[in-house]
């Protein structure tokens, strides 16, 4: 954090009285901290104390009576933009480019990452309006820090309560020591379900949400990759603006999206549940009701990750995934070979807390020279970050 220049823009919250400590936490970690202040956030603490924290003069307006406080110098002054505490009220405006604040005219002229420490009441966070507001400013590529769960002002217990200061900072020293290791680099990721029509209303699908993958892209964009994510039916976005998601629903489609990428790919990490039989022949209309039983033919789809291995050339890698309930280590050896992968990421359903649409996961890695690494139960954010340094030793180790 040394010389780094923070704005920390806080809105009208109770927790913005943890705004002081945050201000001193930066600052004992050498960075330069301008502080702003909606109108709404100096009836919490007064920009006296922030000031004295800071050693700078805190902005609430962008004209004092004293001055004109330029956004667009602050804007382009910073190297990272802070809110916290960002109310609800806050993101509703920033997301929508409502410019009526100090706050809102810096961000608007923010050319810097941007993070978001929002803090609210239990229901207003789980609104579908703040819901909303939150995703689209995840969408245009700013960060959002997870809310705490906990007391919150109003004595209801739940999510809602502002990052911890120290929290807030690990986040950013973390940012900005992101290794940019696969700048330059192009990867293609696959994820999600699919979705195999039998008639118009009506699929084979799997319990895949797309989370496994999704953490698999954004770590790979925050390390300066170019990323193709082909997306199966999934309710989930990327967020990093280096993620072009293709969406997909069948593994046909799957297929062919993967096939066109491939050939541009440094690397492909095939983390998608991909039906393996699809019926044979697809209902035009909605199947009736007939008798006690019917049975649907199926046949083989085909397998992106076997079709992706062949056409491997020298300096391409893949990584691939194996789903299992049983002899987990032979079969994903097996699948290691088979599909050509360089290395396998094994997760297992026998193992609480692994696999499909959990936040966790556990997983083995396999080489092919037989080195097996076993990890814990992470977050799936971590698991990702696991894999990809894996790929980032192999891609050296390979040359
Ligand atoms: O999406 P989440 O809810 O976060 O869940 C994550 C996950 C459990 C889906 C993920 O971690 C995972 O294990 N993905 C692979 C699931 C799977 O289908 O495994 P498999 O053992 O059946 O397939 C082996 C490999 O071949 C996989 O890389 C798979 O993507 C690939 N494959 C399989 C069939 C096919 N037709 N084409 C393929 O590319």
């Amino acid at each position: 954090m040394h010389g780094k220049k923070i704005i920390l823009a806080i809105t009208g919250s109770i927790a913005a009285y943890k705004a002081a400590h945050l201000v001193r936490l930066f600052v004992k970690k050498g960075a330069e901290v301008q502080v702003l202040m909606t109108p709404a956030a100096t009836e919490f603490i007064t920009p006296l104390t922030l000031s004295t924290l800071s050693k700078r003069p805190v902005f609430t307006q962008v004209i004092s009576e004293q001055e004109w406080n330029s956004h667009v110098e602050l804007g382009l002054w910073a190297d990272a933009l802070v809110v916290a505490p960002a109310t609800a009220n806050s993101l509703a405006k920033l997301a929508n480019g409502i410019c009526d604040s100090i706050v809102s005219a810096v961000y608007l002229s923010a050319r810097c990452p941007v993070f978001l420490a929002p803090a609210m009441d239990l229901d207003m966070w789980k609104h579908p309006a703040t819901q909303a507001n939150v995703q689209r400013l995840q969408g245009y590529g700013n960060h959002l820090l997870p809310v705490g769960y906990g007391e919150l002002a109003s004595g209801l217990v739940g999510e809602g309560r502002m990052a911890e200061p120290e929290a807030i900072v690990a986040y950013l020293e973390d940012f900005f020591l992101q290794k940019q290791d696969f700048k330059g680099k192009n990867v293609l990721v696959t994820a999600g379900p699919t979705y195999e029509a039998i008639d118009p209303v009506r699929f084979i699908g799997n319990r895949s949400s797309g989370k496994m993958g999704l953490a698999i892209a954004e770590q790979f964009a925050a390390r300066g990759a170019s990323v193709t994510l082909v997306l199966g039916p999934s309710r989930l976005k990327a967020q990093h603006p280096g993620i072009n998601t293709l969406k997909v629903e069948s593994a046909q489609q799957m297929y062919e999206a993967a096939l066109q990428h491939f050939g541009q790919a440094d690397i492909a990490v095939l983390s998608a549940a991909v039906a393996d039989y699809r019926p044979a022949h697809v209902a035009e209309q909605k199947i009736k009701k007939k008798g006690d039983s019917m049975t649907i033919e199926l046949e083989k789809t085909p397998d992106i990750a076997a079709s992706l291995g062949k056409m491997k050339r020298a300096g391409q890698f893949i990584v691939g995934f194996a789903l299992e309930t049983n002899d987990e280590l032979q079969n994903a050896s097996e699948k290691l070979t088979k599909k050509n992968f360089d290395f396998i990421v094994l997760n297992s359903l026998q193992d609480a807390g692994a696999g499909f649409n959990f936040d966790t996961n556990k997983v083995t890695i396999l080489h092919r020279n037989n080195i097996r690494k076993d990890f814990e139960l992470k977050t799936k954010a971590e698991v990702a970050k696991d894999i990809v340094d894996e790929v980032a030793i192999f891609m050296v180790e390979k040359g």
